[in-house]
């Protein structure tokens, strides 16, 4: 089979690679703006990972397909999506089809997500015996942290240690006889044992007597003048875009943001013949305090510590600006102009400028935790972090009967963590089931192993700790609700009404009412609202949970189910 498929954008002929993301394709085709806003702006890729719904484009007459999740497999007509453009007949010429004729699947575990936890649930289950069956919304298993390479090609780079490592872990599993199913969203959880999915434009339902949610986590939204704008993207989504499918996010790039993701993405893009511009990050330089931090790190994971040094070596002569923050991004001739001053105190070292085509963002992470909210599972507000995390007992159990979870959807751990939580809660379920449990010594090792890896986790971002900025970056027509295009002095206005509640916010405005169904801007407005209200942020400043908690296409759920 080639390794090139023809496609077309807009009625243009193109070329991408097989296996490759639409998106990939078409940035690697030189196009960034997919798809116009209400307001007629161009949008591009953001998030990389399905969330933002930012990537949204016409594929073959279905509109409002995520072309950053859309795999380029066979020649398709591609069109940027214009915002009210009519919508063809919902399921043209299907038969409609009650829920109730969906044939319900039973395995004994359902596992959501197939990153590193949710892999090590399902083969540590499955070695004890259970039938496991891992539903992942992404094109192949792997998640965030293992993502493998995706296309072929002489022209492809080879995979490095932590795609090797992922492969492994996806290949035990696959030996073993868990299940993995790919491009399968679960959008229904009605139940621990009642959960509705779609399957490459097919419903699904399954009735599992155990549930591992193991969902992950999305880059933290931190609104800034210029952040919707095409050639601004996460951190994440330009590391998908090099290490699945080998695609440059751009020529001459700027990352900025907090946190270790930021200088091991630069320093991969660099290695990919990227022009890295500068790292901008929130945090202090490391001086003499931060040995104590660095040592504990060392002692707890000294292969982690190395790897961070290799990335620090490779950037050598690439600016770092410590203690600072992107304040501005705005388009220039050729590209984007970038402002970059000391945060929190601005005009601390002056402000810096860069010219750049590509910019970015990764202030950490938000738990991706809309299916365990909908199941009602209980969460805490952790304010040093600013997210609700999971309560879990010591074998990740949740609040919920038979609602199991792990990994970065119950609060940040990291990819290590998820591992070896993932072996715990594995056994853990097998064992509620019935099955054997493992070898005592086994599961004292693991729990040695995390501990460790919480140790490593604790030190780190000790070393990376920093302001965590709100809305303080943006200015009064900057967007917070990137679907709706609701600015901060929307929400101004509506916080200086007498006790305003978020459903105020949303009725007043329709921030949280897009696409994205609040995923970036709920967490700001919760936190917003709380502060207006002087309490601490809780379910009662949250976006309630409402299904779908994707957003699902009208004519997937009205057809029937494939046989
Ligand atoms: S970039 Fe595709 S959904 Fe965010």
């Amino acid at each position: 089979m080639s390794d090139r498929v023809p496609f077309t954008f807009d009625g243009v002929s193109l070329e991408g690679r097989y296996g490759e993301s639409l998106a990939a394709a078409l940035m690697g085709a030189g196009y960034t703006d997919f798809r116009q806003t209400r307001t007629g702006h161009a949008r591009s890729i953001f998030c990389g990972m399905g969330v933002c719904q930012d990537c949204l484009v016409n594929v073959d007459g279905k509109p409002n397909q995520r072309a950053c999740m859309t795999k380029l497999e066979k020649s398709v007509s591609v069109e940027s999506e214009i915002f009210g453009r009519p919508l063809p007949a919902v399921a043209e010429g299907q038969p409609f089809k009650l829920i109730d004729d969906v044939p319900e699947e039973s395995p004994e575990v359902l596992v959501i997500g197939a990153g590193p936890g949710g892999l090590s649930a399902a083969i540590a289950a499955r070695r004890s015996g259970a039938r496991v069956v891992v539903a992942d919304e992404r094109p192949a298993p792997g998640g965030q942290y293992f993502k493998q390479v995706l296309v072929d090609g002489r022209d492809v780079a080879p995979p490095d240690r932590q795609h090797l490592e992922g492969r492994r872990l996806i290949e035990t599993a696959l030996k073993l006889g868990v299940e993995i199913r790919n491009n399968m969203d679960v959008w229904g959880a009605f139940g621990p044992n009642d959960l509705v999915a779609t399957e490459a434009g097919f419903i699904r339902r399954f009735s599992p007597q155990r549930l591992v949610v193991a969902t992950g986590a999305y880059e933290r939204g931190v609104p800034v003048p210029g952040w919707t704008l095409p050639g601004v993207m996460t951190t994440g989504a330009a590391q998908t875009l090099w290490r699945s499918y080998r695609r440059l996010p751009g020529a001459r790039i700027l990352i900025a943001g907090n946190g270790p993701l930021n200088m091991q993405v630069a320093s991969e893009l660099k290695d990919g013949g990227a022009e890295i511009a500068g790292v901008v990050e929130l945090a202090e330089m490391p001086l003499l305090k931060s040995i104590s931090a660095l040592s504990r790190m060392a002692a707890a994971a000294p292969r982690l510590v190395r790897d961070g040094l290799r990335y620090r070596s490779r950037l050598s002569d690439v600016p770092i600006v410590y203690g600072s923050a992107i304040t501005r991004i705005a388009p220039s001739e050729n590209g984007l102009t970038v402002q970059v001053s000391s945060y929190p105190d601005a005009g601390k070292t002056g402000t810096r400028t860069f010219e750049v085509d590509t910019v970015c963002l990764g202030y950490g992470f938000q738990p991706s935790n809309e299916i365990l909210r909908a199941l009602g599972c209980e969460h805490v507000f952790d304010s040093q972090r600013g997210q609700f995390v999971a309560v879990l007992d010591d074998k990740c159990r949740t609040s919920v009967e038979n609602v199991y979870s792990l990994g970065d959807c119950t609060g940040l751990g990291g990819a290590r963590v998820a591992l070896s939580n993932g072996r715990i809660a594995g056994w853990a379920v097998a064992e509620d089931l019935g099955h054997a449990p493992p070898p005592s010594n086994e599961l004292d090792q693991e729990r040695r192993n995390l501990s460790r890896h919480q140790r490593f986790q604790a030190a780190l971002w000790e070393l990376y700790a920093a302001p965590r900025p709100k809305i303080d970056l943006a200015s009064p027509d900057t967007i917070v609700c990137r679907c709706e295009e609701v600015t901060v002095s929307q929400i101004q206005d509506v916080l200086k009404s007498e006790n305003p509640s978020i459903g105020d916010l949303k009725r007043a405005t329709r921030a949280g009412m897009g696409s994205c169904q609040g995923r970036y801007c709920g967490p700001i407005l919760s936190e917003l609202v709380a502060a207006s209200k002087g309490q601490p942020p809780d379910d009662s400043v949250r976006f309630a949970p409402r299904m779908p908690v994707k957003p699902v296409c009208i004519a997937d759920i009205a057809r029937i189910a494939k046989p």
